[in-house]
């Protein structure tokens, strides 16, 4: 009797599960976790350990409420600097940089777009670059810190999903910002299986596996189709307009934008104003790693700066940054489904660009609609910014 596609998918599912010992090996030294990806495999710290740095939680906590009174940036110059080298384990610098991106974000962006401030004050200042160095990060709000750490589990008995978790902080309180966090959580939660793939499809070049390498193209493919799905998800309860007009502004980074042009005075830090892009899903180490498995390459410079894409890297902490790096320079899938001459083999590996293609189509729309809205919103003067 034919196999069920069930039964075939559960097969796949099989062989890569056979390999458990080596992928979890090499994902564990990119601190990648064999069951949430790039979402960290602890659930992110509530509280500091140490109350020394209560007055960042008591911040954070608030964080919604301070910027809607207008009254963060007073409780900000208020705060006093605290030695970030008191930070315990590698949680607590987690989320030193998750709190400091919250309240640096806020803080530039409490009276919205046509109020920033251009110096971050050194109480600020100090920490908040330090901590990003120490991950390898950027001082700014990002997906890894916005997004993958953004996050608390509601109900620990139940599996960790999109309505089994809350969001740490939120900028403007409102419930579609939390499902624009909680949809961009959920798909990195669901491209797991594909990450898993990713390095397990490596192997099987290596070995010259052929059942294994083509359970990870069926795997991949099948992962990139539930990402868009689930990307699908994302005007449910996040309104364009709300993104647009809310949302984005508390995004936005200082590179190249026209009100500062010379970036942000970090006080204490450095005497020249920095600069670094807003947060983005842009961001994010999966896409990355799936372009880099599947031979994909964006161009890496563009009028001799780093290109957009590649750019993007930066902001990712170094252990996913390594990661990425990983899959580039490990075995070409590629260069091995085109010199097998097998017609399967290629099938599956173009069904795998394919749906990539769709997913950065729809994604495209997406991004449209903002065009569409900032185009409405223009004609009142006001500017584009990028984020997403
Ligand atoms: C309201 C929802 C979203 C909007 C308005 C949006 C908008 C944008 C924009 C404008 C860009 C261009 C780069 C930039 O300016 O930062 C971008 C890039 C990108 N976004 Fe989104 N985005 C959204 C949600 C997401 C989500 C949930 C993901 C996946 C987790 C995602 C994945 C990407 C990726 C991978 C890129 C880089 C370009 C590429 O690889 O094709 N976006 N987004």
């Amino acid at each position: 009797m034919a196999k069920s596609k069930f039964d075939f998918y559960m097969d796949c599912e099989l062989l890569i599960e056979a390999e458990k010992d080596w992928i979890k090996s090499v994902l564990e030294q990119y601190r990648v976790s064999y069951t949430r990806g790039f979402i960290p495999d602890e659930d992110p710290l509530l509280e500091f350990k140490d109350p020394y740095f209560s007055p960042w939680d008591e911040i954070v906590k608030d964080l919604a409420h301070l910027i809607q009174c207008g009254k963060l940036r007073e409780a900000v110059e208020n705060m006093p600097l605290l030695d970030h080298t008191k930070l315990g384990g590698e949680q607590d610098w987690d989320r030193a940089n998750l709190v400091l991106s919250a309240i640096g974000n806020g803080y530039v962006w409490q009276n919205g777009e046509d109020d920033p401030v251009k110096v971050i004050p050194k109480c600020l200042a100090v920490p908040w670059v330090s901590v990003a160095e120490h991950s390898g990060a950027c001082p700014v709000i990002g997906h890894w810190n916005g997004m993958l750490n953004n996050w608390r589990i509601k109900d620990k008995t139940r599996p960790l999903d999109i309505d089994n978790i809350d969001t740490q902080f939120v900028f403007t309180g409102s419930k579609d910002e939390f499902w624009f966090c909680a949809v961009t959580w959920q798909l990195e939660l669901h491209a797991v299986p594909g990450i898993k793939s990713v390095v397990a499809a490596q192997k099987a070049v290596t070995d010259n596996n052929y059942e294994l390498l083509q359970s990870c193209l069926v795997t991949i493919r099948k992962t990139i189709e539930q990402l868009k799905a689930t990307l699908e998800r994302m005007f449910e309860h996040c309104h364009p307009e709300f993104f647009y007009t809310k949302l984005r502004i508390f995004l936005a980074g200082w590179k190249n934008y026209k009100k500062f042009p010379e970036g942000m005075l970090y006080e204490g830090v450095s005497s020249k104003p920095l600069q670094f892009s807003g947060g983005s899903a842009a961001q994010s180490t999966t896409f990355q790693v799936f372009d880099a498995v599947l031979g994909i390459v964006h161009p890496k410079v563009e009028d001799g700066q780093k290109a957009f894409l590649e750019s993007m890297l930066d902001y990712m902490p170094r252990w996913h940054r390594e990661f990425v790096l990983y899959v580039r320079n490990g075995p070409s899938v590629r260069d091995y489904v085109q010199k097998s001459n097998d017609n399967n083999l290629k099938e599956l590996y173009n069904d795998c660009v394919e749906s990539l293609i769709q997913f950065r189509s729809f994604h495209v729309q997406i991004v449209t609609r903002l065009v569409q809205l900032c185009l409405q919103f223009s004609s009142g003067g006001r500017s584009a910014h990028r984020s997403g």
